[in-house]
């Protein structure tokens, strides 16, 4: 019943090559006199392109980089559903210690860099804590991606194996396909952890005196300074030489108030379209956040250069709940509300691996896909428990990470060793807001200064045309329309670090702004010299969009009234909707 009706759209399309969706001929075909010629010549040669071809990646005669008698068991030859070819591809386990079962073992996934090849190694980590990087993999910037919403998996032209050797991992112990029994209590011990089978894999890979880069999100704000810093630490550049770092809407500071409650009531008012509260509610979130002291810290901490160094931060009482009394009424006007990438709404859209957004959902019939026993057998997965996309259980003893903030030391430490650290967050993430994490690198001391000294706000210009959807705006009789994007968001580097907030992108940045990540990644790899593609646009109205400033406000200076509390970062799951309650309990 459903079927018919979409495959006749489908069919419809062709007739409708020189009309724009509203039924007028398009104006830009004025412009374009050969524009339906080279449109049907593309459309012939995307077809061919994409015929289902079964030739998965079993073609012997191509000679891999990495593959050896002791890499090929890992090598992953086809992928149930996926009918291209991805190229070189490895997947398993391998184990932290291999005289010690009590220490696990972590899943990876390998892809080395498509072309020529480069001797590096990036690191990818997805957060909650207990979410499996596998996320990342197949939805974030892998080779082959899977995205909610979509039917089928599809080559991802954006994937970070264009660029770098990529590796994606499960860890710590008790997350996604990674084995053992959770006993981490801190995130030193989950770094040398981290180190312990990054070497097993390395030598089982043959791979020495590569550059290193560790990259993840969210709560991987946590892990992936930890790692670097313990990668520091060794002084052993044949395994661990650094050179950078990346983090999305990222885990930095304290997640009880100040990247939680102090960004929200400006989060709303930047959006309130989207969010569609009434005057009664806003004044009611303005007033606790004037009364819980949410401006005053703002006023006095949201500044460039920085003011001093924030206190430590308190808990959060019920009545000065702002983040969570927006997350829940946002419930009754869209059903469907997603934290993490705010303008979407109903329906729910089916997601591969069970978890779009806020809920748990699968469609009858569709378990999440690294549960499938094809897909289990065809990644070397371990087949005694199964994958969930973020863990149930604890992945920390108790549930307590007990180290410090990132920005207190190791974020400093491993900015000051590689001066490539970028940290990037997305406007329409409510998880981890833009002004929450600014507002922590505003407490962060590094390579002598406190916080960034200027404003952060040049505009963010990249030039480059979306390849991902040619075909699609060819085939809508589109063509001519979508060119240069321009101002993609703000950057800003000072000291060896680079901050970028990114328009329109949620907390899952490589999925939801998969062009603005790869040259974030470029970048970091120190393939350009700067993230922006030119000078700002000659229309300056661009600082206002997405409720952005030019500038920071400069009225009322009083002092926060945030109080302290012990460094515990317990129950801090940014990852299902359960979390949000017991992160803010
Ligand atoms: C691909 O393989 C499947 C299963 O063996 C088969 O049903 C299908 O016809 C094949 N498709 C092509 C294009 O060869
Ligand atoms: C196998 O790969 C080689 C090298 O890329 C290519 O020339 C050849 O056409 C491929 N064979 C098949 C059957 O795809
Ligand atoms: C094995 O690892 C566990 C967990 O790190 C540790 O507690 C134990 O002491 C180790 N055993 C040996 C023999 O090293
Ligand atoms: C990635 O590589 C593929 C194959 O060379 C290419 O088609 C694609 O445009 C590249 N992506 C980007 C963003 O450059
Ligand atoms: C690494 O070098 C530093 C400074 O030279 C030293 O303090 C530290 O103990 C060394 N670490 C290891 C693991 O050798
Ligand atoms: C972020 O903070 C700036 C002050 O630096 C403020 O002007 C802006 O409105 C805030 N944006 C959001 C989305 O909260
Ligand atoms: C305004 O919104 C609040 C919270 O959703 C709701 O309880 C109230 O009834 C609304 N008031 C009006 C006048 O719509
Ligand atoms: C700010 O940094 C100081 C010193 O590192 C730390 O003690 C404090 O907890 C931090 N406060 C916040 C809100 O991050
Ligand atoms: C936009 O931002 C740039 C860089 O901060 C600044 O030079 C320019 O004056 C701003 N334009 C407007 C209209 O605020
Ligand atoms: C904050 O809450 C935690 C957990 O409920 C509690 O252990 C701690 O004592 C509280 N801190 C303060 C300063 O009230």
């Amino acid at each position: 019943m459903l079927i018919a009706p979409l495959v006749a759209a489908i069919l419809a399309v062709p007739a409708l090559a020189s009309r724009s969706p509203f039924g007028r001929v398009h104006p830009l075909r004025a412009y374009e006199p050969e524009g339906i010629a080279r449109r049907e010549a593309f459309e012939r040669a995307a077809l061919q392109a994409r015929a289902p071809t079964n030739d998965t990646n079993t073609n012997t005669t191509v000679s891999y980089r990495y593959k050896t008698p002791k890499t090929e068991p890992y090598l992953v030859t086809a992928l149930p559903d996926v009918t291209f070819n991805f190229g070189e591809l490895y997947s398993g386990s391998v184990a932290v210690d291999a005289n010690n079962q009590t220490e696990g073992s972590l899943f990876f996934f390998f892809a080395p860099k498509a072309g020529d090849p480069v001797n590096e190694v990036t690191i990818w980590l997805n957060g909650g804590p207990g979410c499996s990087s596998l996320e990342g993999f197949i939805q974030e910037n892998g080779p082959i991606i899977w995205e909610p919403g979509t039917i089928a998996p599809v080559a991802n032209p954006y994937s970070w194996n264009n660029l770098t050797n990529m590796l994606w991992v499960d860890q710590p112990i008790g997350t996604g396909f990674s084995a053992g029994t959770p006993y981490a209590t801190s995130q030193e011990e989950i770094a040398a952890a981290f180190a312990k089978f990054f070497k097993n894999w390395q030598d089982i890979f043959g791979i020495q005196n590569y550059k290193i880069y560790v990259t993840g999100e969210s709560y991987a704000g946590r892990y992936v300074p930890y790692i670097s810093a313990e990668f520091i630490n060794q002084n052993n550049t044949a395994n661990f030489d650094l050179a950078g770092a990346l983090v999305y809407d990222p885990v930095i500071g304290d997640m009880s108030q100040v990247q939680t409650q102090f960004p929200t009531l400006g989060h709303v008012e930047a959006n309130l379209n989207i969010w569609g509260f009434n005057d009664t509610f806003m004044n009611q979130l303005a007033a606790i956040h004037k009364e819980c002291g949410y401006q005053d810290y703002l006023n006095k901490y949201l500044v460039f250069p920085a003011s001093g160094v924030q206190p430590p931060p308190g808990n959060v009482t019920d009545r000065c709940d702002i983040n969570d009394l927006v997350f829940e009424e946002e419930f009754s006007i869209n059903t469907c509300f997603n934290p993490y990438f705010i303008s979407q709404a109903c329906p729910v859209p089916y997601d591969i691996l069970g978890m779009p957004g806020t809920f748990q959902y699968s469609p009858p019939g569709n378990p999440p896909y690294f549960t499938r026993p094809d897909v289990v057998a065809a990644i070397h997965a371990p087949t005694s428990f199964q994958w969930k996309e973020c863990a149930a259980g604890n992945v920390f003893v108790k549930g307590v990470d007990k180290s410090a903030l990132s920005i207190e030391k190791v974020l400093p430490q491993v900015i000051e060793k590689t001066n490539r650290v970028l940290i990037s967050n997305g406007d329409f993430d409510f998880v981890v807001m833009t002004n929450g994490t600014l507002l922590e690198i505003q407490n962060m001391t590094w390579n002598g200064h406190l916080g960034f000294q200027s404003p952060p706000y040049e505009p963010w210009i990249l030039d480059t045309v979306d390849v991902r959807y040619d075909d699609v705006f060819l085939a809508s009789g589109l063509d001519g329309i979508k060119g240069p994007r321009g101002q993609q968001g703000y950057y800003h580097e000072e000291r060896g670090l680079m901050w970028v907030q990114t328009f329109q992108a949620g907390h899952m940045q490589p999925e939801y702004q998969p062009r603005a990540a790869y040259r974030h990644l470029e970048w970091v790899l120190g393939r350009v010299q700067s993230i922006s593609d030119a000078s700002a646009p000659a229309s300056s109205s661009t600082n206002s969009s997405s409720g952005t400033p030019s500038s920071a406000p400069s009225s009322q200076r009083d002092s926060g009234s945030a109080e302290r509390e012990p460094a515990v970062v317990a129950a801090l799951l940014v990852c299902l909707v359960v979390s949000f309650h017991s992160m803010l309990a």
